[in-house]
């Protein structure tokens, strides 16, 4: 298992190209499955996850190629399977999204339960319920997921999410454009990557009002056609190397990413007293002299503060001055990261969905272990401000979400090396 190696105590200063958002990419891939035309994607970011997502595209017969500037084309005119495996799906969650385009397309699907994770249960039961108020006839059999609608044709209706659900709208929405009749969804996610598939969906030719709110009407079509779509920058690493520079007390330039996709994690970064400038396509940040002050936060669906930047604004109250509470509510178990970061000497206190975080000096640098992306994320983070060296364990966590991250840190002076198990602890430093 590869281990990142990082001496800390330099500040950033450099520019970062962000890439394709992951979880704009993986849905928009998928939705390939609702048409027998090509579907080319452009700004795919290279990742594990997407690249086990294109595994089990390929598993169902749909046709992959990549073309050399990297554009992905899939082609779902022959499919040979219904059934997404458990081996593939418990790799990554994001798989249960063939559920709904395998069901309006062919009226018949079968896909492995993805079981909990790290940050919690996650349940699909949402996803499920929206299918039966569809049409289909679901039960889950031996861990899988077995779906099927008589008539062949899903039908149009009315849901209302108990909870706001991204992945549950985005399987929801896709389903919809080929059912017969108006589907309604409301209590919808309103995330960037979900308007980022409405977009791609409409250029298929499905008909979609209201993306991006919480209502969104999906009037059924009979087919779709291919089409030729660019996913949107990655918001999550982008607001990832902001904080990473406001840790360090350094500077940054992010180009390719548009800065209103950021704008609740900008606002919390300002409050904390860093510096912020926004161009056409690209987002700057430097550190005013001293310390950052500690701020309050809690999680929420977008156009709140995300989730997935809660482990890495954890990081900045931990060395921030003052105290603050972090408050998660969109998951149940997404403090993974704060105990590591106690070993490398941060005072955090938790309480229930709550972190009480007290501002120390410095961090230490320790041997840790990532247990989730954006927690894995926060990890590296706190090396690159701790003094000595700290070391990551079970980055594999990390690939699955930020392309090429020691290569994009290095180049603004970072002082971190990815090491195979073999070479550690032999590779004793980072010069
Ligand atoms: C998406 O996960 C993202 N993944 C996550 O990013 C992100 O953290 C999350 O949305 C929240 O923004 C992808 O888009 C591939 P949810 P998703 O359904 O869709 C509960 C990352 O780091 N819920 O919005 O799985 C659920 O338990 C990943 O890139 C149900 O109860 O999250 C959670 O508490 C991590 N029943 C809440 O809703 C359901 O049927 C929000 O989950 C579905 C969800």
């Amino acid at each position: 298992m590869d281990k990142l190696l990082i001496s800390g105590g330099v500040p950033l200063d450099g520019e970062v190209r962000i890439s394709g958002a992951k979880n704009a990419a993986l849905p928009v891939v998928i939705a390939s499955l609702l048409t027998d035309q090509a579907l080319v994607v452009h700004n795919i970011p290279h990742l594990q996850d997407i690249t086990t997502a294109l595994e089990l595209l390929g598993h169902l017969g749909v046709r992959v190629q990549v073309d050399d500037r990297f554009a992905i084309e899939v082609n779902a005119a022959q499919l040979t399977s219904r059934r997404a495996p458990y081996e593939l799906v418990r790799t990554m969650r994001a798989s249960i999204l063939v559920l709904g385009p395998l069901l309006a397309r062919f009226g018949e699907a079968e896909v492995s339960l993805p079981g909990g994770c790290a940050i919690g249960s996650r349940p699909v039961d949402l996803h499920i319920k929206g299918f039966e108020m569809m049409g289909a006839e679901v039960s889950v059999e031996e861990g899988y997921i077995k779906a099927k609608v008589n008539g062949r044709r899903l039908s149009g209706t009315k849901i209302v999410f108990d909870t706001v659900t991204v992945t549950g709208t985005e399987n929801l929405m896709m389903a919809a454009t080929l059912a017969r009749g108006t589907t309604i969804l409301e209590n919808a996610a309103r995330e960037p990557e979900v308007v980022d598939l409405a977009r791609c969906l409409i250029k298929m030719g499905a008909r979609i009002h209201g993306a991006g709110t919480g209502l969104i009407e999906i009037e059924g079509v009979d087919r779709l056609t291919g089409a030729e779509h660019r996913v949107i920058p990655d918001r999550i690493e982008a607001g990832t190397y902001l904080a990473a520079a406001a840790a360090t007390g350094g500077r940054i330039r992010l180009c390719g990413i548009d800065a209103r996709l950021l704008e609740a994690v900008l606002g919390k970064l300002t409050e904390m007293g860093a510096g912020v400038s926004i161009e056409e396509d690209a987002v700057q940040l430097h550190v005013k002299e001293g310390r950052l002050q500690a701020t309050d936060l809690r999680t929420q669906p977008f156009p709140g503060f995300p989730s997935d930047m809660q482990a890495q604004f954890i990081l900045l109250n931990a060395i921030a001055s003052g105290a603050a509470t972090v408050t998660e509510t969109v998951f149940e178990n997404r403090f993974m990261h704060v105990q590591e970061l106690q070993r490398m000497g941060a005072d955090i206190e938790l309480r229930g969905h709550t972190a009480l975080v007290r501002g120390v000096e410095t961090l230490s640098g320790a041997q840790v272990m990532a247990t989730d992306l954006r927690a894995s994320a926060c990890l590296v983070l706190a090396g690159l401000v701790a003094e000595g060296q700290t070391v990551v364990d079970r980055i594999y966590h990390i690939d699955r979400g930020y392309d090429c991250i020691e290569e994009k840190l290095a180049q603004c002076g970072a002082r971190i090396r990815r090491v195979s198990r073999g070479q550690y602890p032999h590779a004793a430093s980072v010069s």
